[in-house]
């Protein structure tokens, strides 16, 4: 086994592909990477709560009152009152008359996933969805048809073709994670309505950053209500703490409670992340501010980087791709990049398609607009480098 694991190693190491971690101290817009202190281009921490004083009083004191861990999983002796008070929230944030914590987005799909679609369902998946929304589907063993990105005629085509007997499913990011652009969540309301399907969306990262009150992209189109829409959500990225939540009707948790795989057969999430989580829901919904901070320097960075003739893709968010196409130049890039104070990290195949390895840079409100304007010269300067832009 083990020369062909490491043949496979030197193979993606050939491809420019082999991934390698990196030491990495974040703290407000910056990150200490390597032992090298930069600009934190990288975390989606987006709202710059992740080391806000109030989550990490909130998250001392549970921790000194009730102990660290769990101990248990949330159906056996775990499920401390600290869910009650971050559930009791999430529901009136999000106007929804349940709510249930799981303990990462990644488990709160594969959990939702496999726990509502059946083997003889048919699933609809955008082809740039979330790795944890592939394996949810996969794990459900249900037939998928990817559709192109946000396509939504061929999206049409497919469900028109579709027997009217099975039960559908469409399952979507809401704001795409390498890419930052938006889905068409008003337009794939509509063909769920026309084909009686099911909407599953992914709010990973428009939680906190879309909506009225930071709830999602759901409630920025107006659509929190609509029927046959699940919407799953993180505390792990705008929420700057950890884990990750459904919200819906009573019938809805009570089910997942008693078939989401990943929900049942895992520890509860330590005291300290619950009493974190129910501090941001607060400060999310308190703090506007915070929302069009990160809206305004996002847009800055993207004008900017657009005006130089970087391909920005089809962003609309803090998530700003530049893309660069091949993996050997975008790594080439994100050097250059950190040598220049930057923390800028290359993703390449399999994250992104073949052919567009890609910068993808992320703002945050503890960024300044000085900030801003320096990471835009900073790579202008790499891009020159490299070739990508004259
Ligand atoms: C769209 C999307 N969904 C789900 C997840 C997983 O969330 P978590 O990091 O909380 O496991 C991510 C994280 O990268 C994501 O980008």
């Amino acid at each position: 086994m083990k020369t062909e694991l490491t043949v496979k190693l030197h193979e993606w190491e050939q491809k420019v592909q082999k991934r390698q971690l990196r030491r990495a101290e974040a703290s407000g817009a910056t990150v200490i990477l390597n032992g090298k202190p930069m600009l934190n281009l990288a975390s989606n921490n987006y709202l710059g709560l992740a080391d806000d004083r109030r989550l990490i009083e909130a998250g001392c004191e549970a921790m000194r009152a009730y102990g660290a861990g769990a101990g248990a999983s949330r159906l056996v002796v775990g499920n401390h009152p600290l869910y009650e008070r971050a559930e009791a929230a999430l529901k009136q944030w999000k106007r929804a008359e349940a709510a249930l914590i799981f303990n990462s987005g990644y488990t709160a799909n594969i959990g939702v996933l496999t726990a509502l679609i059946g083997r003889d369902d048919l699933v609809f998946s955008d082809e740039w969805n979330h790795a944890s929304l592939i394996d949810g589907i996969r794990l459900s063993k249900a037939a998928c048809f990817c559709y192109r990105h946000n396509d939504i005629d061929q999206l049409e085509s497919l469900l028109k073709q579709s027997p009217p007997d099975k039960r559908k499913w469409i399952v979507t990011d809401a704001v795409f994670s390498m890419d930052g652009d938006l889905a068409p969540l008003p337009k794939l309301v509509e063909l769920k309505r026309r084909y009686r399907a099911i909407l599953i969306v992914d709010e990973a990262h428009s939680g906190g950053v879309f909506g009225p009150n930071g709830e999602g992209l759901l409630h920025h189109f107006g659509l929190e209500k609509e029927e046959d829409v699940i919407a799953i959500g993180t505390f792990s990225k705008a929420l700057g703490s950890f884990g990750a939540y459904v919200t819906g009707e009573p019938w809805l948790v009570d089910y997942l409670i008693n078939s989401a795989r990943s929900f049942i057969f895992t520890t509860a999430l330590p005291p300290a992340v619950l009493a974190a989580n129910e501090a941001a829901i607060h400060i999310v919904q308190s703090e506007p501010k915070r929302r069009e901070r990160l809206h305004a320097l996002s847009e800055q960075f993207r004008t900017k980087l657009k005006q130089l003739g970087f391909d920005t893709g089809g962003s609309e968010t803090p998530i700003v791709p530049v893309i660069v196409g091949p993996n050997d130049q975008a790594v080439a890039m994100s050097e250059l990049l950190q040598e220049a104070g930057l923390a800028a990290i290359a993703i390449r195949p399999p994250t992104v398609p073949e052919g567009t390895a890609r910068i993808r840079f992320s703002i945050t409100a503890a960024m300044t607009e000085e900030d801003i304007d320096m990471a835009v010269d900073r790579i202008a300067w790499a891009g020159r480098q490299i070739g990508l832009i004259s």
